[in-house]
Parts: structure tokens; C-alpha cells; sequence
């Protein structure tokens, strides 16, 4: 049975006295699930987000990283940097990355194994354009995405590679794919896992479903077979509604 897995992706959102705030109002709503609870939060309020998250079952995560240890990157954060301060999760490729800083798959590819180097747990984002869901080349595009993200991981790290399927037309839209979609494509990430790193591998990844999520959809969504969970932008910027997504079950 896969564990659910529900990330919040707050992007560039909230200030240090906002997101301690937040963790203090989500701590108690959140103490009794089963689901693992992730925060994903700007790396000014890493700090302050660790330090309110320190027993709870909040886990802290940061949205983006640098794949050398250090080093002449200006403006960049390190894996090792982010281990160091207690930060367990980094989100890697988000399509916003990939669409406004020249993210690619070699990068994300290079950004994973660092993540892993360092022990940080990467939850991967694949997803299709309007457009490439339009030409009907979703499927095409999302396989393509995980073999070159995943490329020369070993199956140890394959297993504990979170990934967040985003179709990128729904996200921050308000158009959310159908549970059914969703889950199709889920299923085709699985079997593209399954392919390369045998059925053993595929069925323990954890794969998220992202775009428009919100506590009236998350139970249908994250109830279908294939989706364990969800990467949340939106609605993960109030706490009583990403709660209510937590708590979904
Ligand atoms: P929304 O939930 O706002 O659509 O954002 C999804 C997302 O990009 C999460 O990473």
C-alpha cells in the first residue's frame, strides 16, 4: 500500500510571519492523518518554517536547487545547503522552472541525483502543454519526461523519487483534469517506470496529481487507484483548506 503524499507548493507566496502562522494554524488540523504532510515554502522562510514544523508531522521542503555542492552560482541554493538546515524534500522541475528559467530535463536530471547526493527526497514534476494534450501527444511527452528525468538513477533512488504529474494547463486555472485523466496518466507514468525498472519499482513509486486541486476535489482524485496524493499551489496558501485536503480520507 503506497503511503498518500500531500505537498503544499506555496511558489512565491508568504512572508516569515505569514508561514509561521500557517504552521501554527495547520499543526493541530493536520497531528492525526496517516497522509505524509509537505511544505514547500520560499527559501526566506525555510528557516522559520523548519524551526515551527519541529514536532509536528509537517515535513519542510524547498522548491528548487542547484545541482553542485557550491561554488560562482550566483543567486543559487545548493542541495547541501538545503540539507544542512534540516530541510527534508526539494520540489525539482516544476513546469513554472521549466517554462520561465530554462529548466530542462538534462538540468532536472543533473538536479536529481544531486538531491539524492546530498539526502534531500525530490518529488519531480512531468506534465503537457494545452497544446500537446490538444495534438493528442499527452502520453508521448509525460513518458519522454520520465525517461530522461530518471535517466541512470539507480532503482534504490527510482523508488524514493516522488512524482508530480502536472498537466500544465491546469494549473493555476481552475480547470482540474478528471479524476480519470488523471489517473490514466498516472497509470502511463507507472507503466513507463515499469518498463524501464521493472513492476517491483513502479508499484511503490509515489505519484502525485497537481493542477487546481482544492478540498472539494481531493478525495475523488486522490481516491483512484493510481494517484497517491497531490502537489497543491493554490490551495495550499490558506490552512483550514489545505487541511481539509489533507484530511481528505
Ligand atoms: P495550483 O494548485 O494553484 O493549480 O498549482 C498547482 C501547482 O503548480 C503545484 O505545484
Amino acid at each position: 500500500m503506497r503511503k498518500k503524499v500531500i505537498a503544499g507548493n506555496w511558489k512565491m507566496n508568504m512572508l516569515p510571519d505569514a508561514a509561521i502562522r500557517f504552521i501554527d494554524e495547520l499543526t493541530p488540523l493536520v497531528k492525526d492523518t496517516q497522509n505524509e504532510v509537505v511544505l514547500c515554502v520560499p527559501y526566506t522562510d525555510l528557516f522559520y518554517a523548519l524551526l515551527s514544523a519541529q514536532n509536528t508531522n509537517i515535513k519542510i521542503g524547498a522548491q528548487n536547487m542547484h545541482w553542485e555542492e557550491s561554488g560562482a552560482y550566483t543567486g543559487e541554493v545548493s542541495g547541501q545547503m538545503l540539507k544542512t538546515i534540516g530541510v527534508e524534500y526539494v520540489i525539482i522541475g516544476h513546469s513554472e522552472r521549466r517554462q520561465y528559467f530554462a529548466e530542462t530535463d538534462e538540468t532536472v536530471n543533473k538536479k536529481l541525483k544531486a538531491a539524492f547526493k546530498y539526502g534531500l527526497k525530490p518529488i519531480v514534476c512531468v506534465g503537457e502543454t494545452l497544446e500537446q494534450r490538444e495534438e493528442g501527444k499527452a502520453k508521448e511527452i509525460v513518458t519522454m519526461q520520465i525517461e530522461k528525468d530518471l535517466e541512470g538513477l539507480t532503482e534504490e533512488q527510482v523508488s524514493n523519487t516522488i512524482i508530480a504529474y502536472e498537466p500544465i494547463w491546469a494549473i493555476g486555472t481552475g480547470k482540474t483534469a478528471t479524476s480519470e485523466d488523471a489517473n490514466e496518466m498516472t497509470k502511463t507514468i507507472r507503466e513507463k517506470i515499469s518498463n524501464i525498472y521493472g513492476q517491483n519499482i513502479a508499484n511503490g513509486v509515489i505519484i502525485q496529481y497537481g493542477g487546481s486541486v482544492k478540498s472539494s476535489n481531493a478525495k475523488e482524485l486522490f481516491s483512484m487507484s493510481d494517484i497517491d496524493g497531490g502537489l497543491v499551489g493554490g490551495a495550499s496558501l490558506k490552512s483550514d483548506e489545505f487541511a481539509k485536503i489533507v484530511n481528505y480520507n
